[in-house]
């Protein structure tokens, strides 16, 4: 698998290395209050997990999912969801946790849906953000990295449904996508 990356942008370390910093910095702001963060799968959940572990407060994790690129790399612009929260919103601390800001669609569609459930607060904590793609404003509280303007996979993001298991961030070599 690793012979179709074209380039590694992030290694492992790095990611590490930043979300130790995140966590620390996430406990501080949240010292003495009860957060539950919401995973937007799919591809949030390797941040998820490392990032929880880097955390010092008490937390509940939930999961919500909602379509977005299908097969392509290409937005859609269509928000749809597909699988809800488990737990009641209302009062609670949200801390939202997505695994890349592109379009901002997504992010926008389900902190709206959020707001209206009446949280007590509502954080966005996002891996990558892909600034030039930016179609609506988002305001990402906590971020992991800023990248350019390229398709990316590894750390739980997907082409295709696959290449999430890969340790760091790349990007495929061009064959990859003239497959299909
Ligand atoms: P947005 O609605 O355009 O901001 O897209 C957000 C979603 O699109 C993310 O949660 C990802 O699932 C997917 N996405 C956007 N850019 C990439 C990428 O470079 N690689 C993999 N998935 C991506």
């Amino acid at each position: 698998m690793q012979e179709l990356v074209e380039k590694v942008l992030i290694n492992s370390q790095e990611i590490q290395k930043r979300i130790n910093d995140l966590g620390k910095r996430i406990s501080r702001d949240y010292k003495g209050k009860e957060v539950l963060l919401v995973c937007v799968l799919k591809g949030a959940f390797v941040f998820l997990a490392d990032l929880i572990r880097a955390m010092d407060v008490p937390l509940k994790v939930d999961f919500i999912a909602c379509s977005s690129y299908g097969s392509s790399t290409e937005s859609s612009g269509v928000v749809r969801i597909l699988k809800d929260l488990d737990y009641p919103v209302e009062g609670k601390h949200i801390l939202l946790i997505e695994d890349i800001v592109d379009t901002g669609l997504t992010l926008n569609y389900i902190l709206s849906l959020l707001k209206e459930r009446r949280p007590k607060s509502l954080k966005v904590c996002a891996f990558l953000d892909k600034p030039e793609r930016r179609v609506v404003p988002v305001k990402i509280d906590y971020l992991g990295f800023k990248i350019p303007n390229e398709f990316v996979v590894g750390y739980g993001l997907d082409y295709n449904g696959q290449f999430r298991n890969l340790p760091f961030i790349g990007v495929l070599k061009q064959e990859v996508y003239s497959q299909k």
